[in-house]
């Protein structure tokens, strides 16, 4: 693949993303009225997603957030569709599910319609999961110079060819389908209409919007008005994702652009308790949750310990994959280098809990990070998708073969 000649965009400016809503006149705050959101036959009682994340959003994350915001929708990170028909091992990991978790969702990751449903039949057929999202979201160089991830509802025949696909082994089994899109590839390359409208069409019981383009990667600001321009032109309920970093945060994206639901993503990392934090203020509750560092240490404690039972017993991946988080979870707190470096050099549980004792436990949530942006800011240097693919809006044979011959087998970007 790498022989192949791309087409590559080149990133906008920074400035060309200002943020719409700092023009916005101020409004006075008005309640929300959040009604529990239907996927099919699947109730989600508070409409707020976690959003995928690769990396981030296994089950022993997952249940922690879950365990401060029940009755939310908590999505696995995405699993390579040809990764899983293939029973890589590595996505067969990513599958699982804690008993605890009320709705078992996962997401896939496919560009060739054939392997997608491929892979959907594998999660109906073993009773993987009771819901499956599809990802067309990701601006990862790596997936969109397959044609994968944002780059796909370019392509309007692949697009509904497989969602069509995957609905149709789905819906009989009844898992309901969703789809996460962005705005497209680029402002003279948006999408975003159109493919919640073909989703809509193909049988998708939602839409998640994250309001930026490729191009835009994870820079500047989610445009949420494009939201709320979905919201006006769907019927089925649309998730706003994008920039959310606290609860007020997502009252005013539901003020501001109708949304049935939000869909969180790094505003929750080494938060998981953010989604207490929205589940109160959708019911209007003021109470917020900012936990002291004794608090966040348990959280630490307990999240090295689920992951060791993910790894199967491996300490080493475990407190590996935890690294991340604790970086997440002391963000702001006033700790000092030689701790953080400390918990970098861990090997063990052991030597986790040890770090842990350390901390003051009586150090309160820094003020300076509560509900402010963090993981991942900036723009993509260049959008790389597949030769020629800007050319036309639907596939030629040729293209077909070319994609389809070589779709990525690892279980992750
Ligand atoms: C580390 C990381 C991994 C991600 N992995 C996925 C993924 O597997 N599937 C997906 O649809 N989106 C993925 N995303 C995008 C998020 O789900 C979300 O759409 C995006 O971060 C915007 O929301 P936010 O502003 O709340 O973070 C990922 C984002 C990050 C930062």
């Amino acid at each position: 693949m790498t022989d192949t000649p791309e087409t590559v965009i080149t990133a906008p400016r920074e400035t060309d993303n200002l943020d719409p809503r700092t023009d916005a006149p101020v409004r006075p705050a008005e309640p929300v009225h959040m009604a529990p959101v239907q996927l099919g036959g699947i109730t989600v009682p508070t409409p707020v997603v976690l959003s995928p994340m690769a990396g981030v959003t296994n089950w022993p994350f997952r249940v922690l957030c879950e365990e401060y915001g029940p009755d939310g929708l908590y999505v696995a990170e995405m699993i390579t569709a040809r990764a899983l028909v293939a029973r890589n091992p590595k996505a067969l990991r990513l599958c699982r599910f804690a008993p605890s978790e009320k709705i078992r969702s996962l997401q896939l990751y496919g560009v060739n319609p054939s392997i997608t449903e491929q892979a959907a039949r594998i999660v109906v057929d073993e009773g993987m999961a009771d819901h499956v999202d599809l990802n067309f979201g990701c601006p990862v160089p790596k997936v969109t110079r397959r044609g994968g991830g944002s780059a796909l509802p370019w392509k309007t025949d692949i697009f509904t060819e497989l969602i069509h696909r995957v609905v149709a082994v789905c819906e009989p089994a009844g898992i309901p389908v969703t789809a996460k899109i962005r705005v497209g590839i680029d402002h003279d390359h948006e999408t975003f209409l159109q493919a919640g409208h073909i989703a809509q069409e193909e049988g998708a019981k939602a839409v998640t919007l994250h309001a930026r383009t490729t191009a835009e990667y994870y820079g500047g600001h989610s445009d949420w008005s494009r939201i709320g321009e979905l919201k006006a032109h769907l019927d089925v309920p649309v998730f706003g994702n994008g920039d959310i970093w606290g609860a007020e945060d997502a009252l005013e994206m539901v003020r501001e652009t109708g949304c049935d639901g939000v869909a969180i993503g790094r505003g929750c990392q080494g938060r998981p308790w953010l989604f207490a934090n929205i589940k109160n203020a959708f019911e209007g509750s003021d109470e917020r949750i900012n936990p002291n560092l004794g608090e966040v240490g348990r959280i630490i404690r307990r999240h090295a310990e689920l992951l060791t039972e993910f790894y199967d017993g491996d300490e080493t991946m475990a407190v590996h994959d935890l690294r991340k988080h604790i970086a997440w979870y002391l963000k702001g707190f006033p700790v000092g280098g030689s701790t953080r470096k400390a918990f970098m050099e861990c090997e063990t549980l052991d030597d986790v809990n040890r770090q842990i004792d350390r901390l003051d436990p009586t150090i309160e949530y820094p003020p300076r990070v509560i509900d402010k942006p963090r993981g991942r800011v900036r723009f993509a240097k260049k959008v790389h998708l597949p030769y020629g693919w800007l050319d036309s809006r639907t596939t030629t044979h040729e293209e077909r073969e070319t994609l389809f011959g070589d779709d990525p087998m690892d279980a992750s970007y």
